[in-house]
């Protein structure tokens, strides 16, 4: 297995799509059903073995940080009271991982903020997950990134085919195949291209295994889309050259990704996550079929 232990999860971004229920609470703890967004990223780098994460806040950003710390008035009470279940879901989150967290001063930009690592990263190979796309745990992805790190070195992106009249919302990747099916190598990458000019629809997901390589060629990327610092326009480097720090490659994921970031595929999520539970699933099942027959005919 991989020998990738360290996790970096960029959480500074202002959430702006979601306000007002962002103006004093980070988007990373809104409830994806009763549990934050932000926890569900954690737990799928820790079923990677990944269990150093780092976090990369900015202000506003320290309930993310108590979340993931104890609450002893809260236990207290919950142990007074016998309720061992909540107890357990209140402590779940504070035995998860080992949390470092680092301050990006001034949003940069993805690329930045992933720059804010590098002291606590040093010089091993690294995952970085993006708190707005969730990966169903029942469709590893990371786990298959570090097999093909570890097989390839360099470093690996996790690639998803989209409908390509939405590719402008991603990087791009243009890439060529190898012997194994899931897995090609990446030639060249793209912010946000506009449709006509997207090499494919291949787009980034927010799931990257990086050689430490990466910092230096982050410390000269200049802003680029949207005047910050790409993440994807130093990955764009790395592919290019391979002498700066090995090939890139791409696993093309084909499992159940959930979109937080958005508003509607927000919901979607809920929706979708709620359905599947054991606890809440079956009534909340009913209810739905019920609602559609009525309110959408
Ligand atoms: C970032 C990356 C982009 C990637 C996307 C995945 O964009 O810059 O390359 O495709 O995450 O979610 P953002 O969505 O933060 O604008």
């Amino acid at each position: 297995m991989s020998a990738i232990q360290k996790a970096v999860i960029p959480a500074a971004g202002l959430g702006t799509r979601f306000l007002p229920a962002t103006k004093a609470t980070p988007k990373e703890m809104l409830p994806v059903v009763d549990k934050p967004a932000i926890q569900y990223v954690v737990e799928e780098a820790v079923a990677a073995g990944l269990s150093d994460v780092l976090m990369v806040t900015g202000r506003n950003k320290r309930p993310l940080e108590d979340h993931f710390d104890r609450n002893y008035e809260l236990e207290e009470a919950l142990a007074r009271k016998g309720d061992a279940d909540r107890l357990a879901k209140v402590q779940e989150s504070s035995d998860l991982a080992t949390m470092h967290y680092v301050r990006q001063g001034d949003p940069r930009g993805l690329g930045h903020a992933v720059l804010c690592a590098a002291p606590h990263v040093g010089d091993q190979p690294f995952a970085v997950l993006l708190g707005d796309d969730l990966i169903d745990p029942r469709d590893p992805l990371l786990k298959r990134m570090a097999e093909i790190q570890a097989q390839e070195g360099g470093s690996v992106i996790a690639l998803m085919e989209v409908d390509p009249a939405q590719i402008h919302m991603y990087g791009c990747a243009a890439v060529a195949p190898t012997g194994d099916s899931d897995v090609v190598r990446v030639t060249g990458l793209v912010e946000k291209p506009d449709p006509s000019e997207a090499p494919s629809n291949l787009a980034i997901i927010g799931r990257y295994v990086l050689d430490p390589a990466v910092f230096e060629v982050l410390r000269k990327t200049e802003p680029g889309r949207g005047n910050e610092i790409q993440l994807t326009d130093a990955l764009q480097k790395l592919a290019e050259d391979e002498s700066l720090g090995g090939p890139v490659h791409g696993v093309v994921f084909k499992g159940r990704r959930y979109d937080t970031g958005d508003r509607g595929d927000y919901l979607r999520a809920i929706v979708r996550l709620a359905a599947e539970r054991e606890d809440l699933g079956p009534d909340f099942k009913k209810w739905l079929r019920d609602y559609v027959e009525e309110e959408c005919p």
